[in-house]
């Protein structure tokens, strides 16, 4: 089997703060979005990387020169729907249902090429697949109408990050079982009945979400 990168990059990142997508927000003299292509391209097991924009995105050109890969402007109202809809322009570049595809985000661009190569090494011979994901380090509370009702045992706790990683062929139908509610790839093919792999990710990758992750991240780019 072939592996491929697909990356939903069409949201519109209503909690960061800024102006305009996250993804097109600079960081150290780049786009967010560049970062994170950057680090797929490096890594050479990867067949070929789609990035999935919004129909009207004006953008990406500019914020990605020189990306080498493919780009469909199929962006749903979900990620869920983004990332379905981006399977099936893979499925148009040749992809075939055997082949292993790596969901990542467009906004956890502090990835680097090792932690992909970990998670291909870790799930390339596995019957499901796995994603990068972290054991949670606070404690965990169950809220009830603003109090703690609950604490639950973090030890079998973990946070999921991408890439996730799964076959074309139980990706497709995982995502068309699960709806918009899911937002990630793991949670769909869970529901399916089968067992992601858990590999160990990294605090760094983490994926922009509010105001200060710029500020964070902007800080990690240039010391590296
Ligand atoms: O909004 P959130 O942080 O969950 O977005 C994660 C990734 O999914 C981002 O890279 C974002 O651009 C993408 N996304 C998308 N289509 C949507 C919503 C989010 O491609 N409708």
């Amino acid at each position: 089997p072939r592996c491929y990168a697909l990356v939903p990059c069409a949201g519109v990142g209503e909690r960061s703060g800024a102006a305009g997508p996250k993804q097109y927000e600079m960081l150290a003299g780049r786009s967010v979005v560049a970062h994170t292509l950057e680090a797929l391209a490096a890594v050479p097991r990867l067949a070929g990387t789609l990035v999935v924009l919004a129909p009207n995105d004006s953008r990406f050109e500019t914020a990605a020169p020189g990306f080498a890969g493919w780009v469909a402007r199929v962006g749903g109202a979900s990620r869920a729907a983004s990332v379905a809809n981006g399977l099936a322009a893979l499925v148009e570049q040749g992809a075939q249902p055997h082949d292993w595809v790596l969901v990542h985000d467009a906004a956890r661009c502090l990835l680097r090429p090792e932690w992909v190569d970990a998670l291909i090494d870790a799930c390339f011979d596995d019957e499901v697949g796995g994603l990068l994901a972290l054991p949670v380090a606070d404690t965990l509370k169950e809220e009830a109408e603003g109090r703690s009702v609950a604490t639950l045992d973090r030890r079998a706790k973990w946070q999921a990050q991408t890439p996730q990683m799964f076959r074309l062929g139980l990706l497709r139908p995982a995502l068309a079982h699960g709806g918009d509610a899911v937002t990630d790839e793991a949670s769909a093919i869970e529901a399916l009945g089968h067992r992601p792999r858990l590999v160990t990710g990294a605090l760094e990758n983490f994926k922009i979400t509010y105001p200060q992750d710029f500020v964070l991240a902007e800080r990690l780019l240039r010391t590296r």
